[in-house]
């Protein structure tokens, strides 16, 4: 850091402000990602690297320092107050957060620290960093009777009504101890490996978005809605930092064995070291046997263990001055590429993965792991036969970070990017702006057409009982190649499928039974149709109302559709030129699939006339969000143009959309504003009544499908 310390002498103040700038915004938005998105896209160490820049560059220019500086405040993982989700409830203490460090001489240095600032001989208290979310349980008289979430640090959500699905928890301290009348106690509530590998299992299959890693998937449960979903998360708690104004314990180490005693889950792995160096042991200790924990941890906290000395020490804002956290570096492994696949997706675009000799990587064993795209493969100047490093970063799926040169043996050879698809072998072209090269040979392509059978049977199109194994092996064993052909399988075929049984069959049945009353936006967009998502799938079904009208329309007509632009007007032109697309959609039409819209009587007519563009997320799904709009005869806009009525600005509102509204006079509304222009006769708490009594969390698909939503309302 020495180094860094020199070059921002030399910067002039320009460049000093705008990098301040920079690193303040950068983390303000890696921070919104950790604590309120639970999904991160750079590794702890990463962020915290970033982070120590701005504090460096602080330090040294304290005039400078933003208000909204990250390092003046703890994250916030508070839900928006827009949201109908928890009660917020003030901190009685502050919730810090810990200064951190990845080097054991910093570390000496916060010894060296603590005993000149302390008058009394004092020691440490050393326990495991639980690498999960916050929590702050208030205890009265025994009974447990709030659970915040830190939450900004000064005001919390209130999450008891989670936290009490938690088992080890006790809602009642055994009253054989005496204990406070009142305290708090503060942990971390967690999700242990094997129900972490379990959830992401299960969302795989359901096609869920996956969670990174275990913090996030504890702290996204503890802030589901619906309590008898997150029991099924299998979430574990520890606590470890008593607060009370009349605790008899003169110790850290002492408090925790008492609170063991009154039922309160603590760790077992926790010691009292009598100096730096018995500190140092415990860290070496763990430093390889915390990989054999059934439960994630990202360091050790070392806290001074004497209360009274705690509190001679005092705080900073936003970091007690009596403890650290040495954190460990993110694991990496070295191993061998042996070989690189170049994967073709659903669009043609070809993303290069590397196997590896396997390795033990942070608990799991890793066989794969990404390469991103050629420009990449480039830069790490890759070769096959190379050993890597692989890290787990914000990702699911490791990343290859370096090449070790030492290793490189003679036998290696550069890896090339192919410039043909690995599968069909049609030349390959390239895409500048997402640094991709892509198939075209998208109708005889066998991962194109897999893709498109994978596609056509989601969630968010037909929803049809078939996992990408069985697609797989429908195609391989030539019994799909036309979409229409999955309505044409015999019991025999179904039932030579691995695994495949009598239920299973049935199951798969009754979907494709189910799919004929798919509203047809959903069937338009599972076609496949290149550019035509969600959103325009809709804007079409709604103008065109039938598959005929879309099909006959000129490119002109279609151009004057919102949100169609020339890509998307030639790419629809293509599509129905081609004479199997038009007879796969006549046979589906046959089917009984909907190729019409059907049209629906509005709840109301309070916002007949209106388009309203929607931004950021809302308490209830997006989703049901636009039918609600669309039942009460309001259009949901693609864009915010001069016809825009309203933009409805949620959580994470969109700027550019929001900066284009201030700029074109369109008025910007809240969620609740625009429930009371909305339904003007239900009063608010019967609007919210209703929306909570939703399992918003986890909307479920048939409902949405069915548009029982729209009764809600
Ligand atoms: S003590 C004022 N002890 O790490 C001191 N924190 O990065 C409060 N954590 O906010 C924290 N294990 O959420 C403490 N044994 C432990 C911990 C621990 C995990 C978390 C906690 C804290 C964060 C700081």
């Amino acid at each position: 850091m020495v180094n860094l310390k020199v070059i921002y002498f030399i910067m002039d103040k320009k460049a000093v402000r705008e990098k301040i700038e920079f690193l303040t915004k950068e983390i303000n938005t890696h921070n919104k990602n950790y604590y309120v998105d639970n999904s991160p896209t750079i590794s702890d160490y990463e962020f915290d690297l970033l982070l120590q820049e701005l504090i460096e560059l602080e330090a040294l220019y304290p005039d400078m320092i933003l208000p909204d500086s990250p390092t003046q405040k703890v994250g916030s993982d508070l839900s928006n107050s827009n949201k109908l989700s928890f009660k917020q409830y003030p901190h009685k203490y502050p919730m810090l957060s810990l200064s951190n460090t990845y080097n054991i001489n910093e570390l000496k240095e916060f010894d060296e620290r603590v005993k000149k600032l302390s008058a009394q001989p004092f020691s440490y208290n050393c326990e495991l960093k639980f690498d999960g979310t916050g929590i702050n349980l208030l205890y009265k008289n025994g009974v447990l009777v709030r659970a915040l979430t830190r939450g900004d640090g000064n005001i919390g959500d209130d999450v008891l009504r989670n936290i009490k699905t938690i088992q080890s928890i006790p809602i009642q301290l055994n009253a054989n101890y005496s204990f406070p009348s009142e305290f708090e106690i503060r942990g971390e509530v967690y999700m242990p490996y094997e129900a972490f590998d379990k959830l992401n299992a299960e969302r795989e299959i359901n096609e869920e978005p996956l969670f990174a890693n275990p913090r996030n998937a504890a702290a996204g449960s503890l802030k589901m809605l619906d309590s008898n979903l997150v029991k099924q998360r299998e979430l574990h708690c520890v606590l470890y930092h008593i607060i009370s104004d009349s605790l008899k314990e003169e110790k850290q180490s002492d408090s925790l064995k008492d609170a063991k005693s009154w039922g309160l889950p603590v760790s077992e792995f926790s010691k009292e070291c009598r100096d730096i160096n018995e500190v140092l042991e415990y860290i070496d200790s763990w430093e390889l046997k915390r990989k054999e924990l059934p439960f994630p941890t990202d360091g050790i906290v070392v806290k001074v263990n004497q209360f009274a000395v705690q509190k001679s020490l005092g705080t900073t804002a936003k970091t007690p001055r009596w403890a650290v956290a040495y954190k460990f570096k993110p694991e990496q492994a070295l191993t061998k590429l042996l070989s690189i696949d170049y994967q073709v997706g659903r669009t043609g675009a070809v993303t290069p993965v590397a196997n590896l000799e396997p390795v033990q990587l942070s608990g799991t064993m890793v066989k794969r792991a990404t390469l991103h795209n050629s420009d990449q493969m480039e830069l790490l100047d890759i070769h096959i036969g190379d050993y890597v490093y692989i890290e787990k970063g914000g990702e699911i799926i490791p990343k290859i970070t370096s090449v070790e040169l030492k290793k490189r043996s003679t036998e290696v050879k550069p890896a090339q990017f192919p410039t043909e698809c690995p599968i069909c072998k049609t030349k390959l072209i390239r895409d500048e702006d997402q640094a991709k090269y892509f198939c075209p040979n998208n109708l005889k392509c066998p991962p194109q057409i897999e893709g498109r059978f994978i596609h056509f049977c989601s969630r968010k199109a037909l929803n049809i009982n078939l996992g990408e194994v069985a697609i797989h092996q429908m195609f391989e064993k030539g019994y799909i190649n036309k979409l229409e052909d999955l309505y044409n399988l015999s019991d025999l075929q179904l039932l030579s499928l691995d695994k495949w049984k009598e239920k299973s069959v049935n199951n798969y049945k009754l979907s494709l039974e189910k799919s004929k009353q798919v509203p047809f936006n959903k069937v338009l967009y599972g076609l496949g149709i290149k550019f035509i998502g969600e959103t325009t799938a809709k804007s079409l079904a709604n103008k065109y109302l039938n598959i005929k009208n879309i099909a006959e329309a000129t490119k002109e007509d279609l151009l004057a559709t919102e949100d169609v632009g020339e890509a998307l007007a030639n790419s629809i032109k293509d599509y129905f030129s081609n004479r199997d697309n038009l007879d796969t959609i006549k046979i589906l039409e046959e089917k009984g699939l909907q190729f019409k819209t059907k049209q629906q009587k509005p709840l109301s007519n309070e916002l007949e006339g209106m388009t309203i563009m929607i931004t950021g997320n809302y308490s209830i799904p997006r989703e049901t969000m636009k039918q609600y709009i669309e039942a009460h005869g309001g259009k949901v806009g693609n864009s915010v143009t001069s016809s825009t009525t309203y933009l409805l600005a949620g959580d994470k509102a969109g700027e550019s959309k929001i900066k284009k509204a201030e700029k074109l006079n369109i008025p910007i509304i809240s969620e609740e504003e625009f429930y009371r222009i909305a339904s003007p006769e239900n009063n608010k708490e019967n609007i919210h009544n209703n929306i909570y009594n939703q399992d918003i969390n986890d909307t479920k698909k048939d409902d949405i499908d069915n548009n029982k939503e729209l009764t809600l309302f």
